[in-house]
């Protein structure tokens, strides 16, 4: 499978939790965010916060209305699925 046509599951989302293997998931999207980070204008630290999970309601919580989906377009992986017998 290429990028942007994965299918990820929250398993796998979850093993990618490190600042050097960065994985988020906003709103069924999932992104690898790892170049990312440090350019995040709310610094690193508060980013991590929601990697390797679905982090919607945290980045509501903060900025609902920042385009991520513009801005990672080039980080974009796949979809967030709840059940994948074949890759979980
Ligand atoms: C600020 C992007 C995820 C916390 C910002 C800003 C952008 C941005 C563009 C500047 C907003 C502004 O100045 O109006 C993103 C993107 C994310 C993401 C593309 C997805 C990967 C998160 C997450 C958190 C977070 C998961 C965790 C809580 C913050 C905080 C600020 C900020 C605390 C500073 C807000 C402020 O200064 O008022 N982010 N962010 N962000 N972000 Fe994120």
């Amino acid at each position: 499978a290429q990028a942007g046509q994965l299918t990820i599951t929250p398993r796998q989302l979850a093993q990618h939790d490190k600042p050097n293997d960065a994985w988020i998931a906003i709103r069924g999207k999932v992104y690898n965010v790892t170049h990312y980070l440090p350019f995040h204008p709310g610094g690193q630290g508060e980013l991590m916060r929601g990697i390797g999970k679905d982090a919607t309601t945290l980045f509501d919580e903060v900025h609902a209305w920042v385009n991520y989906e513009s801005l990672l377009q080039k980080c974009y992986l796949g979809r967030l699925v709840m059940i994948d017998p074949e890759t979980d």
